[in-house]
């Protein structure tokens, strides 16, 4: 950074941890950060198990005095918070991580450098020892091993011949001692942006990406090879970038790296989004962008976008939790997934992202949709109507285990990928297993999620593949009927989903009978299935209370033997084809002595006879139903997950985009 005003080392600080506030929904098992030593000389870290609130405690006690509050121009600092892959959370495993004793490089990373075994045998062998237990360490160290045995390479190189011997994912940030005043990021798979402030606009939209030259040599066997056969590192030929040509050069710049943009939002929305392989560096307030090699369809430049993120979408607001703000966002994020895409009175519906072409998946002989977690659900949710308004199979797929199985793929099926965060490891992976011929992105346009549990962009998710559907049926005549009654309930949507969020208090009434029970089965068939299994998650997600979604229609094939009088039961039971099947089920359960609390339509009193505990939402189309049921769902595991006093937006154990495997 060199800074547009000059900051001390303890704005410094609190900008990193602000930006780690920002970014803590995508990790929060442990945290560090390290700065300058006031003399410049040395680096200093401070590291913490638990939330960046513990670390901004560590921060006020180790960092307060005279030294630190001492104007600087020039600085760099990096902080981490971490959702443990390898190695338990705690200060040892907790980045940044560092070169030597001496803290001559360190780093911060996100991803799995899945080589990282082999990158140890190496660097052991060579009298480095470890530790921690993660596989980011052998990164620092490397980078050390690297300084050494090739002095005259710059920051950049070091860092640019490092990332050719790992591999698996990462965004990392590198600062060093070797080096004040610079740092170098990179990323493969885990994204990494890097925002700009500027006092004026920038004179360009682009940064010139700097190649090195295009070697052969660069094939070179791997180095660092399995069991322990190690050579000297195969350094590849410096790039041409090492001239002295400079990119993006101002005098009063703040640059920030950043994996999203949620940390950078609040001081700039200009960013950078760095691809694959990439690596930035920042020196003496001049921002460059390399890659080793160049291929023949590569672009010359890097394009500053600006976000149009405003920085209240990332705040809680009047809310107590961000799952509770995204929950009542409902109501909007529905019809920012519709906007610009419906048109109620002209029955038509346009998919910009994917509307050319729509004649081509139309020729389609099978769909698959793909996701992980709630994306998966919302694949759920909208498969039987993709059934009905196609008349395509549909096969509805976890990414992991569509890996797994090697899943035969057809030069005529049509997938889809459906991802919140669009980071999701299993999911990309899918993707690349599948992509052989192109892919098109449909945004689902529910504003950003920090809540780890997902819930409007299900919602979206859900509206998404609906229109999708809509879109596919648009020329049948036979379907014109259901479309219009499916396009009139879509344009009734958010009122209803206002509807259902005023039952917040009866939930909330009925989160305290089940609190304090140990698991909750949720039972449902037909359009309002996912609906059991979405609500089953979020009820395990936040309160780490065991839960079921069960298929009404298998009740009786097993987890009839779980129903008791006291085993807690929530069962859907709408008027839609299925409601007598639901019965039968709601039959069963009840002549076991279970009570069930039931999800029921408006005023259907027939239904609510058998339990004395109901939730009334309004009447819609059939396959729009699963949104306005799942709102009581997500409602409820919100409550019961506040009464257990369990952290709502940050789930032990887990994280909001799972960036690997
Ligand atoms: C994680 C999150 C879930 C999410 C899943 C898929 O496990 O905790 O809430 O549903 O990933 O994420 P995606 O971003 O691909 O929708």
């Amino acid at each position: 950074l060199n800074y547009l005003t000059p900051k001390s080392r303890q704005e410094v600080l609190d900008l990193l941890v602000t930006g780690l506030k920002r970014l803590e929904y995508r990790g929060y098992d442990s945290t560090g950060v390290a700065i300058d030593s006031p003399d410049n000389k040395n680096i200093v870290m401070v590291k913490r198990t638990g939330k960046v609130k513990v670390l901004e405690e560590a921060i006020q006690e180790h960092f307060s005095g005279g030294d630190y509050s001492e104007p600087v121009l020039t600085h760099i600092g990096i902080a981490h918070t971490r959702w443990a892959t390898h190695g338990v959370p705690c200060e040892r495993n907790s980045h940044p991580h560092r070169s030597d004793d001496g803290n001559g490089f360190v780093v911060v990373h996100n991803g799995i450098i899945t080589n990282y075994n082999d990158v140890k045998t190496f660097l052991a062998k060579r009298g480095y020892e470890f530790e921690s237990d993660t596989d980011t360490e052998v990164f620092a160290k490397l980078v050390h091993h690297l300084w050494k045995t090739h002095p005259t390479y710059s920051f950049r190189e070091l860092v640019e011949q490092a990332i050719l011997q790992v591999e698996g994912a990462f965004a990392i940030a590198v600062k060093s001692k070797h080096f004040p005043g610079e740092c170098v990021a990179s990323r493969r798979s885990s994204p990494l942006l890097v925002g700009i402030k500027t006092k004026t606009r920038l004179a360009t939209d682009h940064i010139p990406i700097l190649y090195g030259k295009d070697d052969k040599k660069q094939n070179l066997d791997q180095e660092i090879r399995p069991h322990g056969q190690s050579r000297e590192l195969p350094v590849l030929p410096r790039s041409e970038s090492t001239s002295e040509f400079m990119p993006l050069e101002e005098k009063e710049v703040e640059y920030f790296f950043a994996s999203d943009a949620s940390a950078v939002i609040e001081h700039t929305n200009r960013v950078i989004y760095l691809e694959d392989d990439d690596v930035a560096a920042v020196r003496d307030g001049t921002l460059s962008i390399h890659r080793l090699k160049k291929s023949l369809d590569d672009p010359h430049a890097r394009e500053i976008t600006t976000l149009k993120m405003e920085i209240q979408q990332i705040m809680k607001g009047n809310y107590d939790y961000f799952m509770q703000k995204e929950i009542f966002e409902q109501p909007d994020s529905v019809v920012n997934t519709m906007r610009g895409r419906v048109r109620f009175d002209g029955n038509a519906i346009v998919l910009g992202g994917i509307k050319d072409y729509i004649p081509e998946i139309k020729r389609c002989r099978r769909l698959m949709l793909i996701g992980c977690g709630t994306s998966y659900h919302s694949a759920v949710a909208t498969r039987q109507l993709l059934e009905e308004l196609t008349e395509l199979p549909v096969m509805v797929e976890l990414a992991s285990d569509f890996l797994d199985r090697n899943t035969p793929i057809f030069r005529d099926d049509v997938c889809f990928f459906i991802s919140q965060s669009g980071e999701t490891a299993d999911t990309l992976m899918a993707l690349r297993y599948c992509k052989q011929r192109g892919a098109l992105i449909f945004h689902i346009n529910a504003g950003p999620e920090i809540g780890v549990a997902s819930t409007k962009a299900y919602t979206s998710q859900f509206i998404s593949l609906v229109m999708f559907a809509l879109v596919m049926s648009e020329d049948r005549l036979s379907l014109q009927q259901r479309r219009l009654e499916i396009l009139q309930a879509l344009s009734k949507l958010a009122d209803q989903i206002r509807q259902v969020l005023k039952l917040d208090t009866k939930v909330q009434e009925l989160a305290k009978d089940l609190y304090q029970h140990k698991s909750l089965l949720i039972m449902g068939r037909g359009y309002n299935f996912a609906t059991c299994l979405e609500g089953a998650l979020k009820v395990k997600e936040l309160t780490y209370m065991h839960s079921e979604g069960i298929m009404a229609g298998e009740l009786k094939h097993g987890p009839l033997a779980l129903v008791d009088d006291s085993m807690p039961v929530l069962m859907i039971v709408l008027r839609d084809p299925v409601y007598v099947k639901c019965m039968n089920a709601l039959q069963q359960v009840t002549s076991r002595k279970g009570c069930p609390i039931i999800i029921c339509e408006e005023g259907d009193e027939e239904t609510q006879a058998f339990s004395s505990r109901h939730l009334e939402i309004p009447r819609t189309v059939d396959c729009l139903q699963g949104i306005l049921t799942v709102i009581p769902m997500q409602l409820l595991s919100y409550h019961i997950a506040v009464l257990r006093g369990c952290d709502v937006d940050c789930p032990r154990n887990l994280a909001k985009s799972v960036t690997v495997e």
